[in-house]
């Protein structure tokens, strides 16, 4: 039995979703052209946690062993998801627009070995620049948030309740209920935990 193409009604683009996107019931995915670069393989490649949801400009830019997972209530306003390993996003966590998550650089840093993967595009089909660099998990806490423009690079955990300034590059582990902004993101104050920030549901 072939699988029903979903559609969403209320989509600008005339897409589907993925099968392998697993979406809760109550997450909100505003628009298929976010998966224009999804190639993930995995099972599932993406998936929405209860009441979660994507809003314009979010790209999953996810390769064939890439898997992306948004937690209950998260909220990705915007961001460019460069995925070839796993990129975990917590609950509740809140990314902002143009924010970059990126778990693989995608390409060498070797002159020679870039050069041979640009002349190989125009032989390829399709006509895409695909690389392989290693690829290193990121992880975004529960009830963080990341202001725009900030990008986290590969192999970076950030801890819950932190906040990452606007225009920070991650480049290293954050603490958890810290401040961190600047480039390289370094703390500038940490943030008291009230007993409140533990949520039932
Ligand atoms: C990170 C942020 C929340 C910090 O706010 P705050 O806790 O009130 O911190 P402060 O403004 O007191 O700044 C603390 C220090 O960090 C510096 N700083 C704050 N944000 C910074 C940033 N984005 N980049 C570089 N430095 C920053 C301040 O200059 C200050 O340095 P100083 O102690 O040497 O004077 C805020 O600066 C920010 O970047 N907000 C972005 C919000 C956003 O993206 N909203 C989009 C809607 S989701």
């Amino acid at each position: 039995m072939t699988a029903v193409a979903r559609t969403l009604p209320w989509d600008w683009y005339d897409g589907t979703l993925p099968d392998n996107v697993e979406l809760d019931d109550t997450a909100y995915v505003e628009t298929t052209f976010s998966f224009l670069l999804y190639r993930s393989e995995r099972q599932p490649g993406v998936s929405y946690g209860k009441g979660s949801s994507s809003y314009l400009g979010t790209m999953f830019d996810v390769g064939p062993s890439g898997r992306v997972r948004i937690g209950d209530y998260a909220l990705v306003h915007g961001a460019r998801i460069i995925c070839d390993d796993e990129v975990v996003i917590g609950d509740h966590a809140l990314i902002s627009w143009n924010v970059v998550l990126m778990d693989t650089y995608r390409f060498s840093s070797d002159p020679g070995v870039r050069r041979e993967e640009l002349r190989s595009v125009p032989a390829a089909l399709p006509r895409v620049l695909t690389g392989g660099a290693e690829a290193r998990r990121i992880v975004i806490g529960d009830n963080v948030w990341i202001g725009f423009d900030a990008v986290v690079l590969p192999g970076v955990t950030i801890g819950e309740g932190a906040v990452v300034g606007a225009k920070s590059v991650v480049t290293a582990d954050v603490p958890a209920y810290s401040v961190v902004a600047g480039n390289p993101a370094r703390v500038v104050r940490t943030i008291p935990k009230e007993d409140d920030d533990v949520v039932e549901d």
